[in-house]
């Protein structure tokens, strides 16, 4: 399902897809904004090329709230607790810099993006929720006075809330900005090319060969700007990260709207912002996140609706879409060297779902890194960073179906057969001792599938809502076909 994002800008001009060799010093493998940030930095100076898979910003770029700020929900805390209060200020800095860095280049390139400063709030109406709002705040008071205020009410229409507010934060149409980065990279002389898959990368010498299908890209450096690095081994960021999506929606409320973005902090975690649509103003809403390939008994879009229509009970929903992010087991993005064994490879991954500012980091630290300058921010998210991981909590949520879908993909056998999966239904089931995903259509249309995935092997779940294979080792999604839709799963379904 398109975004309203990708909707507004879908006449936007197509980049050709790959039609001959190509040498370059810097191959860019990723079309969103990490990609594109990276791009721009870096097309100044360098011959550089971007592959995209698909379209540019078609994916989590596309995706997302597009609220640019540094209050990342409530992480400050945390962040002093688990890594000391120089290193939280440092994060906050990065971020609140990439705020500033994003408006400018909006400035100065003149990009159409519907670009608004905004004030940003994490809010809560229940008591241990407002007293943990107090303890962030007092947590941030550390590292930057007079950097957030306690408020005890909000414009959100729900019982009397509290929360913490950021001022002069800010959010835009992410896919419009996509587009004016590409345009700037293209009058630098840079090259983007779309639908080019990337289908291998080999080491040659000192080089890196790009394979997309029959062509190939020679590169002094590569970026994986690819949300999942594609390449397993030797980074293995598959044992470091999870996949999370998230369900979206954009509605007219049909009355008045909100000033700021508000974020929930008691569950189900709730993003509202509001669009300014040809001067009509409509209401995004993002939340019940689950871990991907978690099979799912509710359906997410209904929550999500339910809670929009008891805010605004005359809502009519207009887009729906589904969002995917990496989290990374401390929470910290990582950014930098792919890994110390593969030199002039660049990564930036595990965003944590607060992608805007982090590409903007992103680009620049691996800009800098590519042409051999310093930046400040580069300890923080240094990306092959060894520390024990202090977060429990996300090592078992990653830990927990990884080891479950391994068990299941090895001795259970179903006990259903083709006949027993219900029209606009997908399941495995038996067939001669082997087990086959099925998706059988509305009209009574059967797709089969081999249900393991391209990526490492684990079994895959079908998600009846979304009517996708989704991994639940490390969140790869597949249409109802077979065709890969989400990394780090490249190759299609058998
Ligand atoms: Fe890694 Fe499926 S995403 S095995």
């Amino acid at each position: 399902m398109n975004s309203f994002w990708n909707e507004s800008e879908k006449n936007k001009i197509n980049f050709p897809k790959i039609k001959n060799n190509i040498e370059t010093s810097i191959c860019i493998i990723g079309g969103g904004l990490t990609g594109l940030s990276t791009g721009y930095y870096l097309s100044k100076e360098n011959d550089v090329v971007i592959l995209e898979k698909d379209k540019i910003c078609a994916s989590t770029s596309g995706k997302n709230t597009g609220k640019i700020t540094s209050q990342h929900g409530m992480f400050y805390k945390y962040l002093i607790e688990s890594n000391g209060k120089d290193f939280a200020k440092k994060y906050l800095e990065a971020n609140e810099n990439a705020i500033d860095e994003i408006e400018s280049i909006i400035k100065n390139e003149k990009i159409e993006c519907d670009f608004e400063k905004e004030n940003a709030y994490v809010f809560s109406n229940t008591e241990n929720g407002i007293n943990q709002i107090r303890d962030e705040k007092k947590a941030i008071e550390k590292i930057k006075k007079g950097k957030c205020k306690f408020v005890d009410n909000i414009e959100l229409p729900i019982p009397k809330a509290s929360a913490i507010k950021f001022e002069n934060q800010a959010k835009f149409n992410p896919v419009k900005y996509g587009y004016g980065l590409a345009n700037c990279i293209i009058n630098n002389n840079g090259k983007i090319f779309e639908n080019s898959k990337v289908t291998d990368i080999n080491k040659i010498e000192n080089k890196y060969e790009i394979c997309v299908n029959e062509y190939k890209i020679i590169a002094d450096k590569v970026v994986l700007a690819t949300r999942y690095p594609t390449i397993n081994i030797p980074g293995y960021y598959f044992m470091k990260m999870y996949q999370s999506t998230s369900y979206a929606m954009v509605a007219d409320v049909k009355e008045d709207l909100f000033n700021g973005m508000y974020i929930s902090l008691d569950m189900p975690i709730i993003s509202f912002r509001t669009i300014n649509d040809n001067g009509k103003q409509l209401l995004l809403a993002v939340g019940y996140d689950y871990k991907t390939g978690v099979e799912q008994t509710v359906n997410g879009y209904s929550k999500l609706e339910d809670t929009v229509t008891k805010m605004y009970p005359k809502a009519e929903i207009l887009y729906k879409w589904t969002a995917e992010d990496c989290i990374s087991l401390d929470k910290i993005p990582y950014i930098g060297e792919y890994s110390n064994l593969m030199k002039n490879i660049y990564v930036a991954t595990g965003f944590n779902k607060w992608g805007l500012t982090t590409s903007n980091i992103a680009a620049n630290i691996i800009k800098d890194k590519i042409q051999g300058e310093e930046n400040e921010y580069e300890e923080i998210f240094k990306s092959t960073r060894l520390e024990p991981i202090k977060n429990k909590d996300e090592v078992k949520n990653m830990l927990k179906e990884v080891k479950e879908s391994i068990i299941l993909s090895k001795f259970k056998l179903p006990k259903e057969s083709i006949d027993e999966v219900e029209k606009g239904q997908g399941k495995i089931v038996q067939v001669n001792n082997n087990k086959v995903g099925v998706y059988k259509s509305e009209t009574g249309e059967i797709f089969t599938v081999k249900p393991v995935c391209t990526h490492l092997g684990c079994e895959l779940y079908f998600n009846n809502y979304d009517k996708t294979w989704e991994c639940p080792c490390h969140g790869s999604k597949f249409s109802y076909d077979g065709k890969a839709l989400e990394v780090p799963g490249i190759k299609d379904l058998e």
